[in-house]
């Protein structure tokens, strides 16, 4: 099922999209005829951003929803559906870009190998995602808030140490040019309910068999327990940690 509210993402998470400016204009360096993949675009911000500056650009993305609404505010660019494990194109790129979302992708080698793929020999792969310790605040909290009510917590997404993805990566045959590790607080839309809607917008896995009034508890146990550390000048932040590799096909 394709569980993404692609309003609600736009609406209160817009610092997925907005945060990755930099991993465009100093890192991919879009040059304007070459072609460049989006891989796990979203609704398509970045893509467009891409689009803009001259590149010939195809985003993609695994959810239906986040297509529809990427090819609805920009009908100019070419966004396709399919899963980073799996996709096949017609053609290879000069750049592979993907920001925030290969630590969805837990079959990472695949992801990788399907990349690797689809670049031309020499072409870049730019990539952010959340790295080792990324929201760990938020995951203990929730685990907490859990057990404490008799549901077991399931890590769910991939966020690996920059020595873990950029072995995967040279395994693969990229060749290494450059790693940020970094700490980067995030700041939530609303102080009130920001982590809260933070694990409504993206969590949703881990409440699957859990009856929605337990689960608003276990929301409302979280965002509590959390704001006090989180806030900061009246802002809520969430921990994020992000990796950032740039790598070259050899
Ligand atoms: C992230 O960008 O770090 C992230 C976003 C959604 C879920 C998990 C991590």
């Amino acid at each position: 099922m394709d569980q993404w509210n692609a309003d609600l993402y736009k609406e209160k998470h817009a610092f997925v999209f907005e945060y990755g400016n930099s991993l465009v204009d100093a890192w991919l360096q879009p040059q304007a005829g070459e072609t460049i993949l989006d891989v796990g675009c979203g609704t398509g911000e970045l893509t467009a951003q891409l689009a803009q500056q001259g590149a010939i650009v195809t985003g993609l993305d695994a959810s239906p929803a986040m297509i529809q609404s990427a090819r609805a505010n920009f009908p100019e660019v070419t966004f396709v559906v399919g899963d980073a494990t799996r996709f096949s194109l017609p053609q290879q790129f000069d750049a592979i870009f993907s920001n925030a979302a290969l630590h969805w992708v837990r079959e990472k080698e695949q992801a990788i190998e399907r990349m690797y793929t689809h670049l031309k020999q020499g072409g870049r792969l730019v990539l952010e995602m959340g790295g080792k310790g990324n929201v760990q605040e938020i995951l203990t909290a929730l685990e907490r808030a859990m057990s404490q009510r008799g549901y077991t917590y399931e890590p769910f997404w991939y966020f690996p140490s920059p020595a873990e993805y950029t072995t995967l990566l040279e395994k693969a045959g990229f060749k290494i040019d450059r790693v940020h590790f970094f700490d980067r607080p995030s700041r939530l839309a609303d102080p009130a309910t920001g982590i809260s809607d933070w694990l409504e917008m993206f969590g949703g896995h881990f409440f699957a068999n859990v009856p929605e009034k337990d689960k608003a508890a276990i929301l409302q146990q979280v965002q509590q327990e959390l704001a006090p550390r989180l806030m900061r000048n009246g802002e809520l932040y969430a921990d994020y940690v992000r990796l950032r590799v740039a790598a070259t096909k050899i």
